[in-house]
């Protein structure tokens, strides 16, 4: 654990931060179609490894590998200070939505493999309550990070780029 806090975020948090986002973005979008094979699976018994299928194991182990070494950096070197324009109670807001994105995206990764590999209609069925979940917390961060650029106006998407 370092004491200094950094003044910003390093190169590696930054594209691991956007590489992570474009992902998750590629599960919903191109990769969704792992839902229609996963139900085919529970009724028919055969689970098929498309294109698709593979993709999306493919990246969501990515995303858990990415995820687990960006949370070892944010342990380790830490984060800047929240921005001074941040009203103090949407500071801890902000906190708990960053620790809940670590938490959820590994556990989406964990509940996938359970629900794919065991073929395990309730590992599936949280996985899925977990898309919803994190589809909401993105929601809540892009209109948080829009607040701070276009009402604060305090440049915090630099921040991250
Ligand atoms: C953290 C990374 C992951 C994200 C963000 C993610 C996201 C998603 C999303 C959005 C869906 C729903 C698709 C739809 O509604 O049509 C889905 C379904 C599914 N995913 Fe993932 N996934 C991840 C990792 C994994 C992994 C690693 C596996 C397997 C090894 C997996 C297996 C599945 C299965 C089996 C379903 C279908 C569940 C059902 O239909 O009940 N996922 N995932
Ligand atoms: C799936 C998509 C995304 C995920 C999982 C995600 C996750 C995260 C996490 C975990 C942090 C906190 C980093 C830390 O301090 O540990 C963060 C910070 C940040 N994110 Fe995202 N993010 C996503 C998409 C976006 C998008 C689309 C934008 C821009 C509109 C954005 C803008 C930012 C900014 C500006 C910060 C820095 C906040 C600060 O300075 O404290 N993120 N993101």
């Amino acid at each position: 654990m370092t004491t200094a806090v950094p003044v910003s975020y390093s190169r590696a948090q930054k594209l691991l931060h956007w590489a992570i986002a474009a992902l998750v973005l590629a599960q919903y979008v191109l990769l969704d179609g792992i839902a229609r094979a996963f139900g085919a699976g529970m009724r028919e018994g055969t689970f098929a490894y498309s294109g698709v299928v593979v993709g999306h194991i493919v990246v969501g182990v990515l995303i858990a590998v990415l995820t687990l070494w960006r949370l070892g950096l944010r342990l380790t070197r830490g984060a800047p200070p929240a921005p001074a324009s941040e009203p103090a109670p949407l500071r801890a807001v902000a906190a708990l939505a960053h620790w809940a994105f670590y938490v959820i995206l590994i556990a989406m990764a964990a509940s996938g493999a359970v629900a794919w590999f065991g073929q395990f209609g309730p590992a599936a069925a949280a996985h899925m309550l977990g898309k919803t979940v994190l589809l909401a917390l993105i929601a809540l961060h892009v209109g948080a990070a829009l607040y701070h650029q276009l009402w604060l106006r305090d440049g915090l998407i630099a921040r991250m780029t």
